[in-house]
């Protein structure tokens, strides 16, 4: 297990960024969040740790408005987003951006438009500024001449980076990663991990950065916070999650296939055998900004 990589930084403020109350959330009736908690100061680095399929992309999700709960609140910047009508909630998404799972970006558009599109859809400034800015952000991700390219046309890596690129576009002040080493080469992933720590140490950024690649958590994380059974089930700086003696969070940590987190799953228990109580079949659809409704970039 790599070390955890201190960064001279300034401590994390007492404000917390984030703010997630009592969230709950299902989908038809499988009960995904049940009662999260979850505190992220300002400029603090969080790292969401669990296995797969119990929930991470969804709290994410939850955390970008994207999802509604059907319980519980979230805050960011201490106004509650739960509540929020989708014109107030697209003014707060100015402040945040978002690096999906699968990079999230419109295969329609060229690699710069692509990074171009929030500058568009939020200011006033003109195509030449614009192009500045894109060619910076995109230098500033390792990738100074792919501008003309398609998604298609790049690699998976690559398409993170330029979802990384549109992320920060906008100057945010957080930053929300799903997986964003995941299925990279050691290399690409540790430059991911370095521009992680950049991007947030050198702004005073808050990060929030899902994962289930131990050395990004370790290299990444102020705090860490492992989801299981729909909860926070731990949460500590990565010293207190190393030593920790819980042994859920032990096995998760080790990677062991053996403990208390079920290598087999099935249908109902992707949670941790959550059952949701019936409900009204809401019909959720993904709220504009959630990643979801957008095509995905190359695998
Ligand atoms: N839009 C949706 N409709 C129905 N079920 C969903 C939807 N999104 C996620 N799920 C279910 O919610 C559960 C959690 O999914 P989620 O993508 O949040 O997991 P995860 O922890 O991010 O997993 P991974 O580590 O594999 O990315 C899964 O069982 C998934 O099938
Ligand atoms: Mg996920």
């Amino acid at each position: 297990m790599p070390d955890a990589a201190p960064q001279p930084r300034a401590r994390p403020g007492a404000v917390p960024a984030v703010e997630v109350s009592g969230v709950r959330l299902s989908f038809e009736d499988r009960r995904i969040l049940d009662g999260v908690d979850l505190r992220v100061m300002a400029g603090e680095r969080m790292v969401i740790l669990g296995s797969s399929g119990c929930g991470k992309s969804t709290l994410l999700r939850v955390m970008l408005g994207a999802y509604r709960p059907d319980e519980g609140r979230v805050s960011v910047f201490g106004r509650d987003i739960t509540a929020m009508a989708e014109e107030e909630l697209n003014e707060m998404r100015r402040r945040w951006g978002a690096v999906f799972q699968g990079g999230a970006l419109y295969n329609s558009m060229t690699v710069g438009e692509n990074v171009a599109l929030p500058l568009r859809e939020n200011t006033q400034l003109d195509d030449s500024i614009i192009a500045i800015m894109v060619r910076m952000k995109l230098d500033l991700v390792g990738l100074s001449d792919f501008e003309d390219l398609k998604p298609a046309q790049i690699s998976g890596g690559m398409a993170k980076r330029v979802s990384l690129a549109r992320a920060i576009a906008l100057d945010p002040e957080i930053l929300f990663f799903d997986e964003p080493t995941t299925g990279l080469d050691p290399v690409t992933g540790g430059g991911i991990m370095r521009l992680i720590n950049d991007l947030t140490v050198k702004t005073g950024a808050t990060g929030v950065i899902v994962t289930q690649d131990m050395s990004c958590a370790f290299t990444c994380a102020d705090r860490i916070a492992l989801l299981h059974g729909g909860r926070v089930h731990a949460v500590g700086t990565p010293g207190e999650i190393r030593d920790s003696s819980d042994p859920l969070v032990r096995q998760f940590i080790n990677g062991d296939p053996d403990g208390p987190i079920p290598f087999r799953l099935c249908r109902d228990n992707c949670a941790g055998a959550l059952r949701a109580p019936p409900r009204r079949k809401s019909g959720r659809r993904p709220r504009p900004g959630s990643g979801e409704a957008e095509p995905a970039a190359s695998p």
